[in-house]
């Protein structure tokens, strides 16, 4: 089953060919990155009209890539949620047209669903039930993968989620945005220990995270050296600060594990691209008898195959759209596809 699929929910514009939810035929991408540098974050409006811009071109591009044509497609995979509204409105509203141009099923996907899926195309083996550590921009969850498209929140940010936090400390350290990646790098030329960083302890749900404290206290830190004219040792601080979002992250999944039985691990998100973080699952997962799935880097960030993913399996599950569907800013990846 051959799906094109469609992914414009924050500043990438993809579109990508899966076939049978496990194999990439064609996977393209316009970052915006350049763009929105400028501002030091995306403009949601600046966005909206760059994925207009880009999606027909794209889609034309994957179909050549894949040496698929029209008549070849079987369904439309679109995320449809969450994301900058106008962003996701673009994504959905080409993958209507093309759906009633094309006369083909319409599959509406979550994205954060859809970042667990890569680790589909990664991992033929890899099948549910499994946990996952979702860490993305916008999102940092524990999720119990029960079935493909059923799926279970165990833990998750109080406030601001890793790659936020990640993001907001590069900008003071003058990286350019998103600094996630380059504060990673950075990190490799630190020394360890080297400054005190808070890991923040959660009331409540011990499987929920806060990623706030510690955000505060590394640009206190930042700020209070610069006020008082001390340097800061820049690679080591990353190190410290790369570890300390670690050890926020890796005692809860090591609980989540514990809880749920289960004897497999996949990350997903683009801050599972962290150096630190995938040593430390590793290390994790070692120590615990746990399989653990790394997807590669280009999948962990946002990209179009991993929507035809999950898309495939939300298709056998027949969870399809009308060309009623919207798109919605936030929704929970729990919710069960209905139309909006
Ligand atoms: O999953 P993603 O591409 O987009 C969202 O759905 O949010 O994640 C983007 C986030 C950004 O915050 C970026 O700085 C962060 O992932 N990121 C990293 C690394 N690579 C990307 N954070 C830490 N270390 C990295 N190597
Ligand atoms: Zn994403």
């Amino acid at each position: 089953m051959n799906i094109l699929s469609i992914e414009s929910s924050c500043d990438e514009t993809a579109v990508a060919v899966v076939r049978d939810g496990r194999e990439v035929l064609a996977d393209c991408i316009a970052s915006q990155v350049e763009i929105h540098r400028t501002y030091g974050g995306v403009v949601p409006e600046i966005a909206s009209r760059k994925h207009i811009e880009a999606v027909y071109g794209l889609a034309d591009a994957a179909l050549d890539a894949a040496g698929v044509s029209r008549r070849e497609l079987d369904a439309v995979a679109v995320t449809y949620a969450p994301g900058l509204i106008g962003a996701v409105l673009v994504g959905v509203n080409f993958a209507k047209a093309a759906a009633l141009a094309l006369d083909l099923p319409l599959i509406p996907v979550h994205h954060i669903r859809g970042h667990i899926a890569a680790n589909y195309l990664a991992f033929p083996e890899l099948s549910p039930p499994f946990l996952c550590l979702v860490v993305s921009g916008g999102h940092s969850l524990l999720v119990d993968v029960r079935d493909y498209t059923d799926l279970k929140i165990l833990g998750s940010t109080r406030d601001d989620a890793a790659g936020e936090c990640f993001d907001k400390v590069a900008r003071v350290l003058g990286m350019p945005y998103p600094g996630g990646a380059a504060l990673d790098r950075a990190a490799q030329a630190g020394r360890e220990g080297t400054y005190a960083l808070p890991v923040a302890r959660v009331h409540g749900n011990d499987l929920d995270m806060s990623f706030s404290g510690l955000k505060t206290a590394a640009l206190n830190l930042l700020h209070n050296a610069q006020q008082k004219g001390e340097t800061v040792d820049i690679p080591s601080f990353c190190a410290d600060f790369s570890r300390a979002v670690s050890d926020t992250l890796v005692p809860r999944t090591a609980e989540a594990l514990r809880r749920t039985g289960r004897h497999k691990l996949a990350i997903a998100g683009g801050v599972a691209a962290n150096a630190r973080i995938r040593r430390d699952m590793e290390a994790l997962c070692r120590a615990r008898d746990v399989t653990l799935y790394a997807p590669p880097l280009r999948l962990c960030g946002d990209n179009a195959a991993m929507i035809g993913a999950q898309g495939y399996y939300e298709y056998l599950a027949g969870n399809l759209a009308g060309q009623d569907l919207n798109a919605c800013a936030t929704r929970s990846l729990e919710a069960p596809w209905h139309p909006a």
